[in-house]
């Protein structure tokens, strides 16, 4: 009550001020400009791609950027939403730095890509009007959509690639292939303009993507077997495997488009996956109804069918359940995830928990094995299964003690997220500002071990009348309230999570 009355006062004598103001032209205080703000994150620390797509795809390049902006022009900074957006003339839009149409188009491995992905996504075209797309229709440079489900701004898939660059001291991830080192960070310049098309406020963000540790095995497995050790001998084996299991389906002998070529095939045909945008696998009869089974095989049609398993419960399981692989392998493929995720000399892992050295994917989430006796696989990409801060994954063990939910305050989460949980999807601070936009991509928290996850946070938070607590400083999450209410604090601090 008597704060309220406090209010009432101050903002009777703001009045009065005011008026005075009127009253004085050549004193008036004029509305401030705009002054906007730009954060921009990719929603994961690391997104897979293969080098070849001949034979068969997990994932396609896919990566998604989310963005909020704000006018930070108040005390109290306002969100821009597709509403205000439009009223003001503003556009909000991406481009990618490291990748562009003409650099992915003369990757030969892209190549592939362009060359395949209309078979695994009948309709698909790799590229319009010289543009390289994604499947969700978003190509390396366009305007982001909000999504006023999880209040940022949005481009879902961008077709983003490990390339080789021309500056090789980017070009950090070795190929299993042999080729040249290649760049797994590349990044992505995400920009505000006014409808006279001047820049308001931009950033840049780390989009990285790498390709996934399979081949580190498979391609020695395809030799040890009689066969060569290449994508396509590596694919001939994995498809002779697949027909001793349960299926038959040696998928190697599956032409889905019937030219008379093996492949390519989608695991996520006949697995369930949600990263796919999938709630229940097609099936191969769904997609090419037309499709064929080469001569020799030892399976019929009437063994094509989808599994019962997703695809995270075959990979996983089968890998931490196989004695080949544990005995001439891995024998610690439980705890080892980077034998996938995704290998290849990368770190998807990078954040401020990695620097606490004890910490490890499997306090997280969960080894193999838990991960398995817990059921998580029934739930792929779900936050029923996946991590929160105050909370690992069901299974998991962890050797420290998660944060307190105290510590965080009320999560606002979205009544109906596709995929991600509690931290991708979150929002704390008054309920509109996303976790990701102070604290950065999953795996790759601020401060990151990697400085170039810091550029950004470093660059909004870096000016010099700008103070920091001693052991802290402007590669820690954003908490300078400066930055986005002109008018508070310019020290560093703890933002209500509330
Ligand atoms: C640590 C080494 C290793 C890694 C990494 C690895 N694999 Fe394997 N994988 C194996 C071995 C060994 C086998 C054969 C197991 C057997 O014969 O019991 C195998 C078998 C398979 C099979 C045959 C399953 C069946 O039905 O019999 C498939 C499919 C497969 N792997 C896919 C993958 C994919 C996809 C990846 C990457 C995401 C991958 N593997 C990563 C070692 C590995
Ligand atoms: C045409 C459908 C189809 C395709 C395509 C397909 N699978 Fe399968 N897969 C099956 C079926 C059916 C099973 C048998 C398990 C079951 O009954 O659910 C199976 C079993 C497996 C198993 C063994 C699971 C276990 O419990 O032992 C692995 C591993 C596997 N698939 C991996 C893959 C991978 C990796 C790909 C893509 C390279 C793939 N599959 C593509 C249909 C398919
Ligand atoms: C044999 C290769 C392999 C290993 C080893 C592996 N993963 Fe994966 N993982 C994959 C692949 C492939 C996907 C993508 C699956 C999909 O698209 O649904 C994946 C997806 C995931 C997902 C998202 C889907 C889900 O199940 O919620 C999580 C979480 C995950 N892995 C955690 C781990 C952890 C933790 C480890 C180590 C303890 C690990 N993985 C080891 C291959 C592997
Ligand atoms: C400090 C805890 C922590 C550690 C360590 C950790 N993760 Fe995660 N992981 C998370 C959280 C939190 C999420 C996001 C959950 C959500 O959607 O909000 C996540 C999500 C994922 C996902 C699904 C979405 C995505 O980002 O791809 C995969 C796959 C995954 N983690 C794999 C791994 C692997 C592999 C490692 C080790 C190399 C690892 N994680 C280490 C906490 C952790
Ligand atoms: C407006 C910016 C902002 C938002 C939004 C925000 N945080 Fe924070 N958070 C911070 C800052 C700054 C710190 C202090 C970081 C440090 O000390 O390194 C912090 C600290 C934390 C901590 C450590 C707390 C402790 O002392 O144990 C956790 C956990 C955390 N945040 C989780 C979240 C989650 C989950 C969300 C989304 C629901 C979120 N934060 C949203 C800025 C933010
Ligand atoms: C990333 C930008 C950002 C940073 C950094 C930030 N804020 Fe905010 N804050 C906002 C936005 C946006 C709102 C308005 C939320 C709304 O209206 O839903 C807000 C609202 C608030 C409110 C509620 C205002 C009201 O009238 O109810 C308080 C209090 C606040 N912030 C305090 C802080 C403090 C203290 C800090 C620094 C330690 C801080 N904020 C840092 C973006 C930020």
């Amino acid at each position: 009550m008597r704060s309220k009355n406090k209010f009432i006062a101050l903002t009777m004598v703001l009045v009065a001020i005011a008026m005075l103001a009127t009253a004085a032209p050549s004193l008036a205080r004029t509305t401030p400009p705009p002054s906007y703000k730009v954060v921009a994150w990719n929603d994961l620390g690391m997104h897979c791609a293969c080098p070849t797509f001949a034979g068969f795809l997990l994932l396609p390049p896919f990566n998604t950027i989310r963005a909020q902006v704000f006018d930070a022009s108040g005390r109290d900074p306002i969100l821009v939403t597709s509403a205000n957006a439009s009223s003001l003339g503003l556009t909000i839009g991406y481009n990618m730095i490291d990748n562009s149409d003409a650099l992915n188009q003369a990757d030969p491995y892209f190549q592939q890509w362009i060359t395949y992905s209309p078979k695994l996504f009948p309709g698909f075209q790799p590229v319009v009007n010289g543009k390289v797309m994604g499947i969700a229709g978003n190509g390396l440079s366009g305007t982001m959509a909000y999504d006023s489900n999880l209040l940022d701004w949005t481009a879902v898939g961008i077709p983003a690639y490990p390339l080789v660059q021309a500056d090789t001291t980017k070009n950090v991830m070795t190929d299993p292939l042999g080729g040249p080192n290649r760049n797994p960070y590349p990044m992505t310049n995400v920009f505000v303009k006014n409808s006279a098309g001047t820049v308001l406020a931009s950033t840049n963000t780390v989009t990285p993507v790498a390709f996934g540790g399979c081949c580190t095995c498979h391609l020695p497995l395809a030799g040890q077997n009689g066969y060569p050790t290449t994508p396509t001998g590596s694919f001939a084996y994995l498809g002779k495997m697949h027909g001793t299991n349960s299926s038959k389906i040696d998928f190697n002998y599956l032409d889905p488009t019937g030219d008379g070529a093996s492949g390519p095939i989608r695991c996520s045909w006949c697995h369930w996956d949600p990263a796919m945008g999938e709630s229940a696998a097609p099936g191969l009869d769904k997609v090419w109804p037309n499709y064929v089974i080469m001569p020799g095989a030892t399976f019929t049609k009437a063994n094509v069918v989808v599994s019962k398993y997703s695809f995270s419960d075959v990979v996983h399981r089968f890998h931490s359940q196989s004695t080949k692989v544990l005995t001439q392998f891995d024998a610690n493929v439980a705890t080892n995830c980077y034998d996938c995720h995704p290998g290849n000399n990368v770190n998807c892992y990078r954040g401020t928990h990695k620097a606490k050295t004890t910490i490890w994917c499997v306090d997280c989430h969960g080894n193999l094995n838990q991960r398995v006796a817990a059921g998580q696989m029934t739930q792929p990409w779900k936050a029923s299964t996946l991590p929160t801060c105050t909370s690992a994954s069901a299974g998991a063990t962890p050797a420290f003690a998660c944060h307190a939910t105290s510590a965080v305050g009320g999560t606002t989460y979205p009544a109906s997220p596709t995929l991600f949980g509690k931290f991708i999807n979150g929002r704390g601070h008054k309920g509109s500002i996303k976790c990701q936009t102070c604290h950065g991509e999953a795996h790759a928290e601020a401060p990151s071990t990697m400085t170039l996850d810091n550029t950004q946070l470093s660059a909004m938070q870096g000016s010099t009348s700008y103070s920091f607590p001693a052991g802290k400083d402007k590669t820690y999450a954003l908490g300078v309230c400066n930055y986005c209410h002109s008018g508070k604090t310019t020290t560093w601090g703890v933002p209500p999570h509330q």
